[in-house]
């Protein structure tokens, strides 16, 4: 990109002590939506706020809520400041701003990345008309540990999958329309890179990675994000093999800029740049700043650490002007690419956020999204759809619970609002059926009478509906677990009521996949949950109910027992394969448990049965320049209509490198009606087989595939193909 004249201008007037301004990002004080939790992270009130921005030492507000109060904030930027420059106005607006669609993870087990374009489109029109030009979304870390607590932020275990959805966020982020149109918000997506790989699946621990895995799982969705669009990007808090991500010169330089071309800006997490004290890999305060700057790392977030360490590097010569420039330079840049020289008050208009708040149609997006996450994972008996003249009893603590129904990550969602599980049953039931709640234990406590309670409900219902799970303080950040499972009280809730021998329904609350246990994973059906936003209660009885048909597959694998963590479905291949059956064979295998899934990436159930063709490729032999067409013939043989998510996956037979026994490459969601037959069409190239090779390139290689196209990560049988040398 070419210098842009105004930024050029403004640079050669700046001081020091302005630039090193424009790269902070602090909470935003002035309309603060919650009290920081960091303590210690710089805190300042709203006047002291205002009068950094008037003496021009910050660059960005973060997690401020309303167009009126910074519009006031950015008046004082504009016209009170010595040089004028507007603010950038940032918040994790992350799954929906006042109307909260599915968590994340929840959104990816659609399989349906346009889902995900349109309730980032519609929180962008919402976070927009509150005074938010920038959000920290979408998130792309790759989950592969269930014990992270951020896995309910991602779109799961799957690269392709995660890279689709990356792409769709930003562009449902930033719409269609340019980046200075009144409602695009600016995507960051974060944490770059290699967040999720985690040691343990403990939030902040290091990352000891190799190169290969890190290109081939890690940093694709990233690249995906920048293809679609997005300019800015966060740092992530964990090292890469020993350096940290935010102070990291390979990752935010040599493959960012150089190998990426990206031009835009890179923000530290929160305090990032801090904490190279603590990893043990800054000095002091002067020696953090200079190894985040000089490595790449743009601006500063909610940290003193730039504000007081650049102007001494600067001074003694350690970080040249011409650096700091640069930075500035991004910072400007990312500013005028969205119009705020042109237009500093767009985003923040009072009226328009009245306006933009609970719209009709983004309400009926909740509802419509939430349906399509839900995941049917059993349905013994064809206990579902329930019929409305069946007596229903509520049992668990999520039943009638409004607090647990948004997600560990909603900021701004309007929680009198959320529909609960108890008002959606009886807006579905009307008068038809009868409906007893009964809250039967706490979400980690007993309570007294609970179970009894539950257990005489249970014993005069047709069926019961167990909502039991995790609630939100479980998922999310900082809240990694050991044991991924149900709660012990709420498992002893599941026994005795499950034991009535009233069929169950579990309705499952979740921010990550769990080890489902007893009387959870052996009740008759199964239902998915995640957190589903606003709309939850309503959705659920739609797909009890059979006003919708269950059509979300699981976008991360559900283990049989928290010890096989981390769990995913596209592992390597190893010299001993499990032989199933045989458990005392010296092969991959835990004593205990074999080495997959009891429900394996991809997963889920319909109201119907699906049969599935053998796949029939045009070719057996791909050219090296040639496209392949995938077909595959499937069959809806029972008699409601549904939607299926087709899936093809492939396995590289024999590699300069060893490869995973199955990799997703497409998917596609397809309405198939009772009895009819549609044909799934795929087409592949060399492309979808590159992987990073034994010599570090990226490339396909010649020779055998194994190639399925299946309802999940774990079935179908393979046809083979070959791809010849070019
Ligand atoms: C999180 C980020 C978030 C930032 C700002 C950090 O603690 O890791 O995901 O965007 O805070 O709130």
């Amino acid at each position: 990109m070419g210098h842009d004249p105004r930024i050029e201008d403004l640079i050669a007037r700046m001081t020091v002590e302005e630039k090193v301004g424009q790269l902070g990002v602090f909470a935003d004080a002035v309309r603060p939506f919650a009290p920081d939790v960091n303590p210690e992270a710089v805190a300042r009130d709203a006047a002291a706020t205002m009068e950094e921005v008037r003496a021009g030492r910050v660059g960005a507000l973060f997690n401020g809520v309303g167009a009126a109060l910074a519009r006031e904030t950015q008046r004082v930027a504009v016209e009170e400041s010595r040089l004028g420059i507007p603010l950038l106005f940032g918040a994790d607006v992350i799954h929906g701003m006042r109307t909260v669609f599915p968590i994340p993870l929840g959104e990816a087990a659609s399989f349906e990345p346009d889902l995900a374009e349109r309730t980032a489109r519609a929180t962008a029109i919402e976070a927009t008309a509150a005074g938010i030009h920038w959000t920290y979304a979408p998130m792309v870390d790759i989950a592969r540990d269930q014990r992270w607590g951020r896995v309910a932020e991602t779109s799961g275990e799957d690269t392709v999958l995660a890279s689709a959805f990356a792409a769709a966020r930003v562009r449902g982020f930033q719409g269609d329309a340019g980046l200075t149109a009144p409602d695009s918000l600016l995507a960051t997506p974060k944490h770059f890179a290699a967040y999720g790989a985690v040691l343990g699946g403990m939030d902040y621990n290091s990352v000891d990675i190799s190169e290969a895995a890190l290109r081939d799982i890690h940093l694709p969705p990233f690249k995906a994000a920048f293809d679609a669009g997005a300019i800015t990007v966060m740092s992530a808090f964990n090292d890469i093999s020993g350096v940290p991500a935010s102070a990291n010169r390979w990752l935010l330089t040599d493959l960012l800029r150089g190998e990426w071309n990206f031009d835009g800006l890179v923000v530290s997490d929160y305090t990032a740049d801090m904490e190279l004290m603590a990893h043990g890999y800054a000095e002091d305060e002067v020696d953090a700043a200079r190894r985040s700057l000089t490595a790449g790392l743009d601006m500063s977030m909610q940290s003193d650490v730039y504000a007081r360490g650049l102007p001494v590097a600067i001074e003694d010569g350690s970080v040249p002007m011409a650096v700091l420039d640069e930075a500035v330079r991004r910072v400007l840049s990312v500013k005028a690419r969205i119009g705020l020289f042109d237009d500093p008050y767009r985003c923040l208009d009072g009226a328009r956020d009245e306006d933009r708040s609970w719209l009709e149609a983004h309400t009926a997006l909740a509802r419509d999204a939430a349906r399509r996450s839900i995941v049917m994972l059993r349905n013994e008996h064809e206990l579902l759809p329930l019929t409305r003249s069946q007596k229903i009893a509520l049992i668990g603590p999520f039943a009638s619970d409004r607090d647990n129904l948004e997600g560990c990550w909603n900021l701004f969602g309007e929680r009198d609002r959320a529909v609960t599980l108890e008002e959606g049953l009886r807006a579905a039931l009307r008068d038809a059926g009868s409906l007893a709640v009964v809250e039967g234990c706490g979400f980690e406590d007993a309570i007294d009478g609970g179970v009894e309670a539950a257990v005489a409900a249970a014993r005069t219902a047709d069926v019961v509906l167990l909502a039991i799970g995790e609630p939100e303080r479980f998922s999310g950040e900082a809240q990694s677990r050991t044991q991924i499972v149900v709660p012990p009280a709420q498992q002893t809730l599941a026994e005795a009521v499950a034991a009535t021998g009233t069929p169950v329904v579990v309705l499952l609350r979740n921010g990550r996949a769990l080890a489902l246990q007893g009387a959870v994973a052996e009740a008759e059906a199964i239902l998915v949950t995640w957190f589903l936003g606003a709309e939850t209660g309503h959705a659920v009885a739609d797909v009890l109910f059979g006003d919708a048909s269950p059509s979300g597959r699981l976008p991360v694998s559900f283990p049989r027992d928290s010890g096989q963590q981390p769990l995913f479905y596209n592992h390597m291949r190893t010299g001993r394969p499990e032989l199933p059956g045989k458990p005392w064979e010296f092969k991959a295998r835990w004593r205990e448990h074999p080495q997959s899934a009891l429900y394996p990436f991809g997963f889920g159930l319909t109201y119907s049965t699906l049969d599935y063709a053998s796949p029939q490729l045009s070719a057996l032999r791909l050219g090296w320049n040639d496209t392949l067409i995938v077909t595959c013939a499937v069959t809806n043989t029972g008699d409601r209509d549904v939607e299926e998510v087709v899936q093809l996956y492939v396995h590289d037979r024999v590699a300069s490198r060893v490869r995973p026994v199955r990799e997703l490459k497409r998917f596609q969601k397809i309405a198939i009606k009772a009895g009819e037959t549609i044909e799934a069409r795929f087409t592949l190239t060399r492309a979808d087989l590159a992987f990073t090779t034994a010599d570090g390139g990226h490339a396909a290689e010649p020779g055998r595939f194994d190639i399925w196209i299946a309802p999940h990560s774990m079935a179908g049988e393979p046809v083979t193909f070959e791809l010849l040398a070019a």
